[in-house]
């Protein structure tokens, strides 16, 4: 028997202590700490069967470069993700509020890659559960396994056998080791399962996604200290209402976090969207007025992106605004600044701001569409169809330049955008052959060239 003792564990940072505290000094959560069992000495029944080498420290120089070896897993948007493909012995966190299709897209990972001999393994389903799923997910199989199992020493007795080129591991919260001895789901089992999980990555070469849950407050449930073992964390989101789905890496110790995967869900499995302009931008034969589309980039992407506005006479004393995937705080003061450097009176008006498609958007350079549509709903004059903006509203009124303007313009030019409405303080941006590029200097400009017509 192994000998065992207490210790107590912030449930959100992972920060032992001896004794309960109120306040964690780590993170300054209170009343997060919970008692757990730790073995010291690890337990008896095989579960030591890593060698220990011992490494020796060498100049930089003297190590010879290699190349990682990179696993194409034939989803084209996960293989973008991480910077070209999965590296060998890589261990990656797949980070995501319940349902939203973690199991879904990593099941269909291992099915929908029949070069490549995979293992899922799921400490929430049954044999028979997964089956369901993977014949919606349809496929082809024959080179895919299952393993609903919550033990690690099991596991990785079961994919020593097998030898599989890639393995899931879903969710780090079902499993259990016998090296700790708390309830699977405690952070001193989080943490030790990750940490054997890594051993295993690093020693057999075997890549390996681990799905964790997330907490209401978006981090990764269990302690911080996950983030910090694994080589990639990836994180899952989206609208519960909306199909769209985006997958952003957070930390990618092989590539650039820059990048984001976009898919859709449907009822066969998740849709890779090579292409999510196009689906953010709705096709209306009539123009509707309230309607601009925002060049905007998420991470390195660029796509195009329609901000709908509704303005209308307030009912009630106190106008009422409200946006969906916008600040609402940002809308207030491109209000004001509307208000106070162009003249429009908006302060008795209800504001209605929604992003298409339930995306989130953070981008500054989506301020001037959002102008623009909120003054085509006030006038009720339509925005041409065809036009596109991206730049950022400064508190003076001005038209501030944003980051990557060609790759904004490119986009908007290969969707056949015919005039894209930028700030005039770029420098040096190349000439265009089927777009217009309209620079714009102040807001009271603005009003001028789009609604000319
Ligand atoms: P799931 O992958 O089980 O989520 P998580 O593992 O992140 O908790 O999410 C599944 C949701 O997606 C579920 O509500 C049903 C839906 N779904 C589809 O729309 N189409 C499909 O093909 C599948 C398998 C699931
Ligand atoms: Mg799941």
């Amino acid at each position: 028997m192994a000998k065992t003792k207490t210790a107590y564990f912030c449930q959100q940072c992972g920060y032992e202590s001896a004794k309960w505290l109120g306040r964690c000094p780590s993170c300054g959560e209170w009343n997060t700490f919970v008692e757990e069992l730790v073995s010291k000495e690890p337990a008896a029944n095989g579960a030591n069967f890593f060698s220990q080498e011992k490494a020796a420290a060498r100049r930089i120089d003297q190590i010879a470069f290699e190349q990682q070896p990179r696993l194409n897993i034939e989803n084209e948007e996960v293989n973008r993700l991480l910077g070209g493909g999965l590296v060998l012995g890589s261990l990656v966190l797949i980070g995501g509020e319940p349902g939203i299709g973690k199991s879904t897209l990593s099941l269909q990972l291992a099915l929908h890659a029949p070069s490549l001999k995979t293992l899922y393994v799921s400490g929430e389903e049954s044999a028979q559960q997964i089956k369901m799923r993977a014949d919606r997910l349809k496929g082809d199989g024959s080179n895919c396994y299952i393993l609903s199992e919550t033990n690690l020493e099991n596991i990785f007795t079961q994919a020593q056998q097998l030898k599989p080129q890639f393995m899931v591991v879903d969710s780090i919260q079902t499993l259990f080791t016998n090296r700790a001895e708390s309830s699977a789901g405690s952070v001193s089992q989080i943490r030790e399962c990750a940490a054997q999980l890594l051993k295993f990555a690093k020693q057999t070469g075997i890549p390996v996604f681990i799905i964790g849950h997330i907490t209401k407050d978006g981090s990764i449930a269990g302690p911080k200290v996950l983030e910090h073992i694994v080589d990639v964390v990836l994180q899952f989101e989206g609208d519960g209402n909306h199909a769209y789905r985006l997958l952003r890496s957070i930390k990618n110790r092989f590539g650039s976090t820059a990048e984001i995967g976009i898919f859709e869900m449907q009822n066969s499995g998740l849709r890779e969207v090579s292409n999510p302009s196009e689906i953010l931008i709705t096709q209306h034969d009539e123009a509707l007025s309230g309607i601009a589309v925002a060049a905007m980039l998420d991470g390195i992407r660029p796509f195009l992106i329609e901000t709908q506005a509704l303005v209308s006479t307030a009912a009630y004393g106190t106008p009422q605004r409200s946006t969906t995937g916008f600040d609402v705080r940002r809308m207030n003061m491109l209000l004001a600044v509307l208000e106070k450097r162009a003249g429009f009176k908006l302060a008795v008006k209800d504001v209605f701001l929604n992003m298409a498609g339930g995306l989130k958007v953070v981008d500054p350079a989506v301020d001037l569409a959002v102008a623009v549509a909120i003054l085509s709903s006030n006038f009720d004059l339509a925005v041409p169809s065809r036009y596109a903006f991206a730049a950022e509203l400064g508190l003076s009124g001005e038209i501030r330049p944003v980051a990557r303007v060609e790759q904004r313009i490119a986009e908007a030019e290969k969707l056949g955008f015919e005039k894209i409405f930028l700030s005039k303080y770029h420098k040096g941006i190349p000439k265009t052959k089927h777009i217009a590029l309209i620079p714009i200097g102040k807001i009271d400009e603005l009003t001028r060239e789009v609604f000319r017509s």
